[in-house]
C-alpha cells in the first residue's frame, strides 16, 4: 500500500519575521514544499507581548506555506527565544554495584535530570547530555554494557520561564495549530548550520536576529552553554535613525544598502561618497557620508560582540574550548560583521548558511536568517516520531522521550 509521506512543519516565531516551513519526508531526505515568510508583529526581544497581533502574523505565515504546499497544517514544532532562557550544568548518579550498564540505567539517570529543582515559574526546556562518567572516568558517549560501581550523567539543562512558553503554545493554538514541540532557537539554528566536526573541535554559534543575539557554545561534540544578549539588528536601525534624525524605515534602508562595520571594508569609491537620506520630520533630503553611517553601525556591532563574549565568559566556558565562530541570523549579512567578530574574538569566523539537506526549492531558505526555521525541520525529524497525543510538548513524558532521543543521537555516533 502506498503510504502518504509524513509532513513536518517548523515555525520560527522571531521578533522580525515569522517563517513557516513545510517539508515532506521522502526516504532519507526531506522535501521542502511550503514556505510562508511574513513580518512579525506583537513580539519584543523574542517574546510575545501582544498575542492578538502575533496571532495575525502567524496565521498569515501558515496560510502562505499551506497554499504553496497544498496541505493543511495541523501540528508544528516552534522556536522559543528570549532572555528568560537560562542554563545550568547538572550531574546525576546511579549506583551500579559492579555490574554492566543496562538501557534502563541510562533511562533512569536521565529521568532524574528532569526532576531538577527550579525556581517557581520555571520549567525544563531541554536536557542536553554532554556525556557519561563511570567511576570518575568521563568522556563516555555510550556507557551501555560498561562495568563499574557508579554511572553519572553530565548534562546541560536549559530552563525557561513558564509564561513565555505558555504564550507560544497559546499563540499556536490560536492559529489552530497543535504545538508538537518547542525548541530553543539557537539549538535549532545549530542543527542547520554547524557540522559535527565543528561541534567536536569547539565552536561558538551566534544568531544575530532583530531583537536578540542568541549564543550557543559547543565543545567536545556537545552543547556547553546557551546565552541570550538582548540586542540585535533592530538596535542598529534605531541608532541610525537617532543619529541622522530619520524614520525607522529609512534607517533600515540605509543599513541594508550601505551599512558596514568599518570604513576599512568600504569600496574605495564609497569612502568619499555621499548618500541621500530622507529626513523624518519634513521629508526633506540631506546628504550624508557613508563613513559616518559606518561609525554608528560599528559602535553597536562591537557592543553586541563584546556582550556575546561576556555572556560566554559568564557561562564559565574557557576560550581554549572553542576555535571558531559561526554567525547566522538576518543581521549576520551586514557588511563587515564577520570580520568584526574575528577581530573581537581573535578567531576565524564564517557565516552559517543552512546546510541541512533539503530537496525542493532550497534556494528560498538558503540564507542565514532561515537557520532557525530549517533547523526546526532537522530537529523535528530527529526527535519527531511523536505520537499524536504529544499535545503537551513540555510535559514529563514528552520531555523524557525527547531526552532519550538526544541520548540515542549520542549512541548513534561512531567515534
Ligand atoms: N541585508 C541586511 N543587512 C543588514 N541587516 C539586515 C539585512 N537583512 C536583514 N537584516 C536585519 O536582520 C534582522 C532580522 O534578523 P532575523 O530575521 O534573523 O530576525 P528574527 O529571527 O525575526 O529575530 P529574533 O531572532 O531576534 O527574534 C533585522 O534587524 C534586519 O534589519
Ligand atoms: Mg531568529
Amino acid at each position: 500500500m502506498h503510504r502518504k509521506p509524513r509532513s513536518i512543519v517548523g515555525i520560527d516565531i522571531g521578533t522580525t519575521k515569522v517563517v513557516t516551513l513545510i517539508a515532506e519526508e521522502r526516504g532519507e531526505t526531506l522535501e521542502l514544499c511550503g514556505v510562508g515568510h511574513v513580518p512579525s508583529q506583537g513580539l519584543k526581544k523574542g517574546m510575545v507581548v501582544d498575542i492578538e497581533k502575533a496571532s495575525h502574523a502567524l496565521r498569515q505565515s501558515i496560510s502562505r506555506a499551506e497554499e504553496m504546499a497544498g496541505v493543511r497544517v495541523e501540528g508544528a514544532w516552534a522556536s522559543v527565544g528570549g532572555s528568560h532562557i537560562r542554563v545550568q550544568p547538572y550531574k546525576t548518579a546511579l549506583s551500579l554495584g559492579g555490574r554492566a550498564v543496562l538501557r534502563e540505567d541510562i533511562s533512569q539517570v536521565v529521568d532524574v535530570a528532569q526532576e531538577i529543582l527550579l525556581d517557581e515559574g520555571r520549567e525544563v526546556l531541554h536536557v542536553l547530555p554532554k556525556g557519561f562518567w563511570i567511576d570518575g572516568h568521563g568522556g563516555i558517549l555510550n556507557p551501555l554494557g560498561m562495568i563499574g560501581m557508579q554511572l553519572e550523567l553530565d548534562a546541560t539543562v536549559v530552563t525557561a520561564q513558564m509564561g513565555p512558553l505558555r504564550n507560544i503554545q497559546r499563540l499556536l493554538e490560536s492559529a489552530g495549530v497543535e504545538p508538537l514541540g518547542l525548541v530553543l532557537q539557537p539549538l535549532a539554528s545549530a542543527e542547520a548550520v554547524l557540522t559535527q566536526e565543528e561541534k567536536d573541535l569547539g565552536v561558538v554559534l551566534v544568531d544575530i536576529g532583530g531583537g536578540t543575539s542568541d549564543v550557543m557554545v559547543y565543545a567536545d561534540g556537545a552543547p556547553r552553554y546557551v546565552g541570550v544578549v538582548g540586542l540585535g539588528g533592530a538596535h542598529i536601525t534605531r541608532d541610525i535613525a537617532a543619529a541622522f534624525k530619520i524614520g525607522l524605515q529609512e534607517a533600515e534602508r540605509l543599513k541594508r544598502e550601505y551599512g558596514c562595520t568599518s570604513e576599512r571594508f568600504l569600496k574605495e569609491a564609497e569612502n568619499q561618497e555621499e548618500i541621500e537620506l530622507v529626513l523624518a520630520y519634513d521629508k526633506d533630503r540631506r546628504p550624508v557620508r557613508i563613513e559616518k553611517l559606518c561609525l554608528v553601525v560599528e559602535a553597536r556591532v562591537h557592543e553586541i560582540l563584546e556582550l556575546v563574549q561576556r555572556e560566554i565568559g559568564k557561562g564559565g566556558v574557557d576560550q581554549g574550548q572553542y576555535s571558531e565562530l559561526v554567525l547566522c541570523g538576518g543581521s549576520s549579512v551586514l557588511r563587515g560583521f564577520k570580520e568584526a567578530a574575528s577581530e573581537v574574538f581573535g578567531l576565524p569566523s564564517r557565516i552559517g548558511i543552512p546546510a541541512y539537506r533539503l530537496k525542493g526549492p532550497f534556494e528560498l531558505v538558503a540564507k542565514p536568517g532561515f537557520a532557525t526555521g530549517v533547523g526546526l525541520l532537522a530537529y523535528a525529524r530527529l526527535n519527531g516520531d511523536q505520537a499524536p497525543e504529544a499535545k503537551a510538548p513540555l510535559g514529563w513524558i514528552a520531555r523524557v522521550k525527547q531526552l532519550l532521543k538526544e541520548v540515542r543521537k549520542l549512541w548513534g555516533r561512531t567515534d
